[in-house]
């Protein structure tokens, strides 16, 4: 099997550890990929190209820039079918999200192009006379892009296209879960004519290249999606380093369901925002809180549906849900159910993993649903990233937004109700970054920022325009042509 390896400054190179991992399919245990496997010697290198390669990239033309990355949106599309087909054996999503994930990642792409021809600044007024002042965009100069294997085409093209139209060079990390994938990205990206080393690749384990990146004095800015617990080391260890970092971690998502909600509806959010992608976003809902007076009726159309859902290779178009990422991953979800029961939660439907046939060979569990959940329960407040769905029950929306609020996380939240009052109240009181009316908890679109409050994140956004303050600096400027000094406080006083 090919090896897949390092790109640095234009060139495939080998690690010089001389050591290997393996990529692995989720749903049949073959291997995927061969990937060398990097230490800081290799980061080392890419960071001395990609310093060399900032100094002509930051001084192409913005509009230029957005060419490639136009070029980048056509070649995405291109290959969208094979991309989409080799995501689906790598991380095990069904084809049809799998190409949803390609399709965000050109999305981006062209949205992000076309902001090579915009970057704003301001022009605004000076106190003095015969000055002028304006604001620039700069950018920051080298970005380490840490990403997960969820999304592994979006997500690495959410932090990159961002980072590379504001005129930084990039050093990208993909999750060893999805690396394969993200060779292929890369392969795409040189295809469609991005400049050596404005972007390179480095495979290798997180906890040591992803370290060796945020030491790095090369290294400007950070952006990481991951989990909780390693986002939060990292920028612990970034603000050692004074450096900026943009995390994008964990969610405990939840769609609240009012009395007077289309109850068809919201069955068909909840399973979607649920089951979809296994469980496997970190926009995936994970909580239900429902209204008393329609609780049963809810919990039994969702078992209804829930029995219907077909787990195996995400290949089969015939299979609604893909295997989850890897056996640890699956050890760690079946120790959630276990932890449910213990709490006391009504183990509906699911709750194990599924072995039948085909599916012995991969990591499937069958997609759960807990009901009689309390807000206490860890259950209901950690993050599972799993098909594992806990319900809640309330008697008033001001109760719901409360239970809805009141976890470590805040990303994405939705509600369903006919009640346009509901709506209001919900759309002002809800802490999360992203909330839907009459949708499920996913589907982000990538012109609007996309981030989390509280532990989710730490205050910064992806995607849209807001993505762009992370990856550029604030330059103010002042042009005196009065020909005299001009104090500022205290002259024309
Ligand atoms: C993620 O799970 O990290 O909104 C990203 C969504 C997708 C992106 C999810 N567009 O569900």
């Amino acid at each position: 099997m090919e090896l897949l390896k390092n790109f640095i400054g234009g060139e495939w190179v080998e690690s010089n550890t001389g050591e290997t991992t393996e990529s692995y399919n989720p749903a049949t245990g073959e291997v995927v990929g061969l990937l060398t496997r990097s230490n800081e010697t290799d980061v080392q290198k890419a960071v001395t190209v990609a310093r060399a390669a900032y100094k002509t990239w930051r001084l192409t033309p913005a509009p230029v820039r957005g060419e490639i990355l136009m070029k980048i949106g056509q070649a995405l599309e291109k290959h969208k079918e094979e991309l989409a087909q080799l995501l689906t054996r790598e991380m095990g999503k069904v084809l049809a999200e799998a190409r949803g994930d390609v399709q965000e990642a050109i999305d981006v792409a062209y949205y992000f192009a076309g902001e090579g021809r915009r970057l704003f600044g301001q022009t605004m007024p000076s106190e003095l006379t015969n000055k002028a002042c304006m604001t620039v965009r700069d950018p920051i100069g080298v970005v380490a892009a840490i990403t997960a294997w969820n999304f592994p085409t979006a997500i690495p093209a959410w932090k990159m296209m961002p980072a590379l139209i504001a005129g930084n060079t990039v050093i990208f990390k993909p999750a060893s879960d999805g690396a394969v994938v993200a060779t292929a990205l890369v392969k795409v990206m040189i295809e469609a004519g991005v400049p050596a080393g404005v972007v390179n690749l480095i495979l290798g384990p997180g906890n040591l290249v992803g370290d060796a990146l945020v030491k790095n004095p090369g290294i400007d800015a950070i952006t990481f999606t991951g989990s909780t617990e390693t986002g939060t080391k990292m920028a612990s260890k970034a603000a050692l380093y004074n450096k900026r970092i943009s995390l994008e971690m964990g969610g405990k998502n939840a769609i609240i369901v009012m009395d007077d909600a289309d109850l068809e509806l919201a069955v068909d959010g909840i399973i979607w925002s649920a089951y979809g992608t296994t469980g496997q976003r970190c926009t995936a809902c994970s909580r239900v809180i429902v209204h008393r007076d329609v609780k049963e009726e809810l919990l039994n159309k969702l078992v209804e549906k829930i029995k219907d859902l077909k787990l195996g290779n995400g290949l089969d178009s015939r299979v609604d849900m893909g295997p989850v990422i890897n056996s640890k991953q699956l050890e760690s979800i079946h120790q959630y159910v276990e932890i449910g029961k213990a709490e006391g939660a009504r183990l509906l439907i699911g709750g194990e993993k599924a072995t039948e046939g085909e599916l012995a060979k991969g990591s499937f569990y069958k997609p759960t649903l807990f009901a009689d959940v309390t807000p206490d329960m860890r259950i209901a407040q950690e993050e599972i990233f799993g098909p594992v769905l806990s319900v809640l029950t309330i008697e008033s929306l001001a109760e719901a937004i409360e239970v809805n609020n009141n976890t470590k996380f805040g990303l994405s939240g939705s509600i369903y109700t006919q009640n346009i009052n509901n709506v209001y109240t919900a759309m002002r009181d809800i802490t999360t970054g992203i909330l839907y009316v009459n949708a499920g908890t996913i589907g982000a679109e990538v012109h609007l920022p996309f981030g989390g409050t509280r532990g989710t994140g730490n205050g910064h956004r992806e995607v849209g325009t807001a993505a762009i303050d992370f990856f550029t600096e604030w330059k103010s400027i002042y042009v005196d042509f009065s020909g005299t000094l001009q104090r500022a406080q205290i002259d024309n006083r």
